[in-house]
């Protein structure tokens, strides 16, 4: 019924209007009534347009016009169903990037339609401040994973939110904003080659490390093997690097790739007890290092036998030499690699089932005698 009124409105007001172009002030005279709404898919959507908040846009000094191409030659007659805007006309670099990347978001679906403000000004949807607001808009929705409260719980959402610290990473700093794709995409600002360059935007004193260490070397001829930042810390839920929990969930990232020296260190001591949760004892990097971690040969490792005194130093005071001689990765099963403790171990397990082999057979036979003895004494026909 509302849309038949309309209709007969538009023609009716049209048809008063002189025979020129629409000019923006003819368009507020109908859409600044805030009650002109029209029905799209059995939803009551407003067609008002708040003068206002118009003028103060960045967009206030275009006219209507500009971005509603198809009405300007329009001059006596209002189509009802209208063509969509076409940003790009003006903006050609951001629809080819967005094009380019393929997100499916319009552009007014981030940054609005008739409101949109420069990107400095604190309300705008582009803000840092007011980008996760914008992603997650759509993507608390498509969030499958949970991305956004990932985001919301890891190190630089606690850091923006609570800290209000506005460097922190928000969505775009690692994503892009127009350019966006999955990390499948070789392309992507996140894909695995790209990731270590991406978090080194900010984190860039650590990348230079990581650039020098055995990981980083690796990285160079063959990303696809080598640990990017991403591998060992989450891309959203970033923990809190000095955390006890991240160092529990390390030592697992770590042995997701050594599996061997993953399975070792959990046989020994230090390993024994981290599997108990406690994170006193040694993980991996409180040996190894981080970012700067090198093969044992490498005179600057931490676990090369020079430095060992240092490493081990840490937590045990006043450790020596000989003390270094014990070894976080033994593995008695191991006689190739250590046949000194694989022949120990072989030999100690003999020595035990000997033991009880013979303690076993000798109680069974004491057992038996006492047995036959008892009979003799108490046997029947007494
Ligand atoms: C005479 C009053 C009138 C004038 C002048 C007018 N409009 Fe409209 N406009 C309407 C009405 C009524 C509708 C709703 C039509 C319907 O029910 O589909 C509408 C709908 C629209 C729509 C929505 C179309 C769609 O596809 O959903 C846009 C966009 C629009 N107008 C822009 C403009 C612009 C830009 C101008 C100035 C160049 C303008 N209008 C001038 C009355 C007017
Ligand atoms: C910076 C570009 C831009 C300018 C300038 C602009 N519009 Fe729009 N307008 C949009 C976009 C984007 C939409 C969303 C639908 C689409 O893509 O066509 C829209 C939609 C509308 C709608 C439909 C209701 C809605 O909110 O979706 C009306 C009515 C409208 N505009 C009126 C106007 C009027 C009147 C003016 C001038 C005062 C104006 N527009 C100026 C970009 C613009
Ligand atoms: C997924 C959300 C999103 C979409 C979709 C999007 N933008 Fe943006 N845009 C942003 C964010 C966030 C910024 C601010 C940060 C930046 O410049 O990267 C921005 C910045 C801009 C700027 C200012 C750039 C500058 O460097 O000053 C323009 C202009 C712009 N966008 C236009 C567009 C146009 C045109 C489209 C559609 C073709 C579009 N945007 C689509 C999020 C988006
Ligand atoms: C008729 C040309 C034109 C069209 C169409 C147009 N814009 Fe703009 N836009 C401009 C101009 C001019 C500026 C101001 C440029 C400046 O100050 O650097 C601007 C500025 C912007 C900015 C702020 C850039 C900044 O400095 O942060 C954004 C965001 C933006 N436009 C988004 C859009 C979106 C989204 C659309 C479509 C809904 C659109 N524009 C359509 C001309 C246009
Ligand atoms: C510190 C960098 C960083 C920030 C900040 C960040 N992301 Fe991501 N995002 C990534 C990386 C890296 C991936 C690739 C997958 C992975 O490694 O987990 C990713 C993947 C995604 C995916 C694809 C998920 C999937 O597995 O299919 C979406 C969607 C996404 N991010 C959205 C967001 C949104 C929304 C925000 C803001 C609330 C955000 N991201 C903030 C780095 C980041
Ligand atoms: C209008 C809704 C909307 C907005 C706003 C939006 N997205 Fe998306 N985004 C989507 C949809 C839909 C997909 C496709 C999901 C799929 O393919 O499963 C997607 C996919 C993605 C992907 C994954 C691409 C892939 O192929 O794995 C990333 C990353 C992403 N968006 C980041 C962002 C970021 C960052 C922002 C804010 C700057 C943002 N999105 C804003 C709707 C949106
Ligand atoms: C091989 C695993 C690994 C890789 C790859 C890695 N990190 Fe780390 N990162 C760690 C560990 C473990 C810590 C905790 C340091 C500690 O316990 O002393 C850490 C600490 C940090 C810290 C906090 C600094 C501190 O000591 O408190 C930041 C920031 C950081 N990493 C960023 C990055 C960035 C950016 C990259 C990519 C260039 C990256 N990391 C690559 C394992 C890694
Ligand atoms: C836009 C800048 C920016 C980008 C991009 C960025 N970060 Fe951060 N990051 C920060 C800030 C700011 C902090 C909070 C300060 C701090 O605690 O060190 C932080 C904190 C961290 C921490 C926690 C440090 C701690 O002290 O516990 C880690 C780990 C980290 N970032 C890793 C990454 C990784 C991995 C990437 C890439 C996927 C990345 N960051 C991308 C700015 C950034
Ligand atoms: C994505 C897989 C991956 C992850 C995760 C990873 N590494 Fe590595 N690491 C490698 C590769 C590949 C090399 C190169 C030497 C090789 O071929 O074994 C290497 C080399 C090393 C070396 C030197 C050993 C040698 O043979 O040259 C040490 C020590 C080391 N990593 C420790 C760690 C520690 C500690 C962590 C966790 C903080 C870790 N790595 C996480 C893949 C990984
Ligand atoms: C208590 C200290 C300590 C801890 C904890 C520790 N390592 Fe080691 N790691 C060493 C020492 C010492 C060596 C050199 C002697 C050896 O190979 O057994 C070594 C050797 C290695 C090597 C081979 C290095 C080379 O150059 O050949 C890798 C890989 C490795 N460790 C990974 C790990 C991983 C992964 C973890 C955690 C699951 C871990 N380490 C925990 C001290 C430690
Ligand atoms: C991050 C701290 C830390 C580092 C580094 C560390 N340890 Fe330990 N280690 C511990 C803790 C805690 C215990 C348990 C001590 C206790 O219960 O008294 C332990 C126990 C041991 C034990 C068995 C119990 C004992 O005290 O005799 C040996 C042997 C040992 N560590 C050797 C080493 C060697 C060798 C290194 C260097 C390669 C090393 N540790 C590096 C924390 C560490």
């Amino acid at each position: 019924m509302r849309h038949v009124l309309n209709t007969a409105l538009v023609l009716f007001l049209l048809s008063a209007l002189p025979a020129s172009a629409l000019t923006t002030s003819d368009c507020f005279d109908c859409h600044s009534d805030e009650s002109l709404t029209k029905v799209v898919g059995g939803r009551e959507i407003s067609l008002f347009v708040d003068q206002e908040v118009y003028g103060r846009s960045i967009h206030g000094d275009l006219d209507c016009t500009d971005c509603h191409e198809d009405l300007a030659r329009v001059k006596d007659e209002h189509e009802e169903e209208l063509q969509s805007v076409d940003c790009g006309s003006c903006h050609d670099d951001m629809a080819e990037a967005v094009s380019a990347g393929g997100h499916p978001a319009a552009c007014h679906e981030c940054h609005g339609k008739h409101d949109v403000l420069p990107r400095e000004d604190s309300r705008s949807a582009a803000f840092d401040l007011n980008v996760p607001a914008t992603c997650c808009a759509c993507h608390l929705e498509h969030g499958e994973p949970d991305v956004c409260g990932q985001w919301e719980r890891g190190m630089h959402g606690v850091v923006l939110i609570r800290s209000g610290v506005i460097f922190s990473a928000v969505c775009n700093d690692c994503h892009g904003s127009h350019d966006i794709r999955g990390a499948g995409d070789e392309g992507s600002s996140v894909a695995r080659g790209k990731i270590n360059d991406t978090c080194s935007s900010c984190h860039r004193g650590i990348v230079e490390i990581y650039n020098a260490s055995i990981h980083g070397q690796v990285f160079k001829d063959s990303p696809e093997d080598a640990p990017v930042c991403t591998s060992c810390h989450s891309a959203h839920e970033t923990e809190r690097a000095l955390d006890d929990v991240f160092h529990l969930t390390v030592v697992e990232r770590c042995s997701s790739c050594h599996e061997e020296m993953g399975y070792t260190f959990s046989k020994n001591y230090h390993g024994q007890v981290t599997g108990m949760g406690y994170t006193r004892a040694a993980q991996c990097p409180d040996c190894h290092g981080a970012h700067d971690i090198l093969p044992q040969a490498d005179p600057a490792s931490r676990v090369h036998p020079d430095n060992l005194v240092a490493t081990c130093g840490q937590c045990h005071e006043g450790a020596n030499r000989n003390f270094t001689l014990y070894m976080p990765h033994a593995d008695y099963h191991d006689a190739e690699k250590h046949p000194m403790l694989y022949y120990v171990y072989l030999a100690m397990v003999v020595l035990l089932s000997g033991v009880f082999i013979f303690f076993g057979i000798h109680t069974l036979l004491w057992f038996i005698r006492a047995y036959l003895e008892r009979l003799k004494e108490t046997g029947p026909g007494r």
